[in-house]
């Protein structure tokens, strides 16, 4: 029997272009329902710290209204736990954020700062709600995962996206083998994410130990082209007086 692996669809970039205007259209309470009506197996989101594109309120209504899983992305700190423990998503990844970034950039580096990690884990899994922390392909840091109490790891497949040369995208590869075996033998649930890709994501996918993988920025580019034709043509129609 082939192994299932779930579809945690990001909708951050939804929100994005919401953003750009600050207005209210495309909202990602709605794009969170269509993902959701088509399968996604949860909703992942990133309320930052300076709220660039998910909003508090995009967070609550979607906890409201979607009955899969919601996954939130959110930084480690004192303000995030506290909306996370009254929101209660059903798992929290535990993500690094700099403010200056375009995206998150590299894991969260657990191994560096053990004692404030196991807190707010502790914290979090005290209140039923799952921790998967996002961190690089690196033995050391999937050994402080382990030891801060986390449910899962989500392996940073940033490098691997990244990556020219055949070469280069082997070595990536191997790196999140031996990473998900690891963390897998500690009895860690493994996952990954980030800068997949309709053309990347294969590789991927097939590591045996991968349960979960979070995929946004491709699924929501994908989605722009693909209904820019109806959205042109209905509001061809319209101007036209046909509709
Ligand atoms: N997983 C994590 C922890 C992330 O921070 C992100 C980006 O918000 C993703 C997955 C999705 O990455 P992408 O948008 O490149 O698919």
């Amino acid at each position: 029997m082939s192994k299932k692996i779930r579809l945690g669809v990001n909708i951050d970039h939804v929100a994005t272009v919401r953003e750009v205007r600050k207005t209210f259209e495309p909202d990602p309470v709605h794009a969170a329902v269509i993902a959701d009506l088509a399968g996604a197996d949860q909703i992942t989101l990133h309320l930052r710290e300076d709220r660039r594109h998910i909003q508090d309120r995009d967070l609550m209504l979607i906890k409201e209204v979607i009955h899969s899983k919601i996954n939130l992305e959110m930084a480690a700190t004192d303000e995030m736990l506290s909306i996370a423990l009254s929101v209660k998503p059903h798992q929290v990844t535990l993500v690094p954020e700099k403010r200056e970034e375009v995206t998150t950039e590299g894991g969260l580096d657990v191994a560096g700062q053990k004692d404030r990690i196991k807190y707010v884990v502790e914290k979090l899994k005290k209140s039923d709600i799952e921790v998967n922390l996002f961190i690089d392909p690196d033995e050391n840091q999937v050994k402080a995962a382990f030891e801060v109490g986390a449910d899962a790891v989500e392996l940073h497949t940033g490098e691997y996206a990244h990556a020219i040369t055949r070469e280069d995208k082997e070595n990536e590869i191997e790196r999140l083998k031996e990473a998900a075996k690891y963390g897998k033998s500690l009895g860690l649930k493994i996952y990954a994410g980030h800068g997949l890709t309709y053309k990347n994501v294969g590789l991927v996918a097939r590591i045996e130990e991968i349960e979960e993988l979070n995929i946004g920025h491709s699924i929501v580019a994908n989605a722009v082209l693909k209904g820019l034709t109806d959205a042109v043509r209905e509001m061809k129609e319209l101007i036209n007086g046909i509709l």
